[in-house]
């Protein structure tokens, strides 16, 4: 089993959700982690919840992955503060629901913005550390990467593209060391679209689920990569 303890991760949309899931499952495990999200406020709350023995453990930054400055002061920040990024975890993104007839440009463009372009800023921001150290870089996709349904048009097509830009990038970057996986999650206990999560939800994949998830795979032997994963709620709700 990988020693991930003393770890440095990034995690986009770390604030909230999934990637604060992961975010705690990392630092049980002694990693040392960096969250972005727009929202300070919503990063200073989750700087508060989030638990480490070393509180120098726990850095925020507030980036939006639209725009590629602040997400390379975000690696410079890592950089500066622990001196080399071991995992770069794409996992901001935002979900419009509308039939094709009614979904605006505006919704449209921030989609795929978010989801799909600001991924490919998130990697080109950390790819030079990421050869350095060897890393691994994790994008969290969904089932609606290759599950199509009604209304979807926009968070489909957004993930369908993220699929098929990590299992490409898979390819590009294990030359150099860098293991490249996809997470394609279901229904997961969050914010996503506005959501409140509640004990309704108790079906649902939990955010520590996909942290403990993530966890399986940093410690798993060099030699082998699951590169594209598929989890869902084992009963539906
Ligand atoms: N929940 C599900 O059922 C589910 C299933 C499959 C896949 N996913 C995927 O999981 C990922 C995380 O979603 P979640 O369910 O955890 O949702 P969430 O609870 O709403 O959390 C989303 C996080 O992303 C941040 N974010 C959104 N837009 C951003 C941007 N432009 N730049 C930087 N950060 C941004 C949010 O903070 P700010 O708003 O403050 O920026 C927040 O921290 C998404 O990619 C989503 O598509 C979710």
């Amino acid at each position: 089993m990988q020693n991930i303890k003393g770890k440095t991760a990034l995690i986009t949309g770390g604030s909230k959700g999934i990637g604060l899931g992961i975010a705690q499952s990392m630092l049980d495990h002694g990693m040392k982690v960096l969250i972005t999200g727009r929202s300070e406020s919503a990063l200073d709350a989750a700087k508060n919840q989030l638990f480490s023995s070393d509180e120098g453990n726990i850095l925020t930054y507030v980036s939006d992955v639209r725009d590629h400055d602040s997400l390379r002061s975000a690696v410079d920040t890592l950089l500066s503060e622990w001196g080399n990024l071991d995992v770069l975890i794409a996992n901001a993104g935002v979900g419009h629901f509308a039939p094709i007839d009614e979904l605006s440009i505006e919704d449209w463009k921030e989609t795929i913005d978010i989801n799909l372009s600001g991924v490919f800023y998130t990697l080109q921001s950390g790819m030079e550390a990421l050869k350095k150290s060897k890393g691994y870089f994790i994008t969290v996709a969904s089932l609606a990467g290759t599950n199509f349904f009604a209304n979807g048009a926009a968070y489909n097509a957004s993930k369908f593209g993220l699929v098929g830009f990590t299992q490409a990038v898979m390819l590009d970057l294990r030359k150099y060391g860098i293991k490249v996986s996809t997470i394609m999650p279901g229904s997961v206990a969050t914010h996503f679209a506005d959501h409140v999560p509640s004990e309704k939800d108790n079906w649902k994949i939990q955010p520590e689920d996909i942290g403990q998830m993530v966890i399986d795979l940093l410690q798993m032997h060099p030699r082998t990569l699951p590169s594209k994963i598929e989890v869902r709620p084992s009963m539906p709700g």
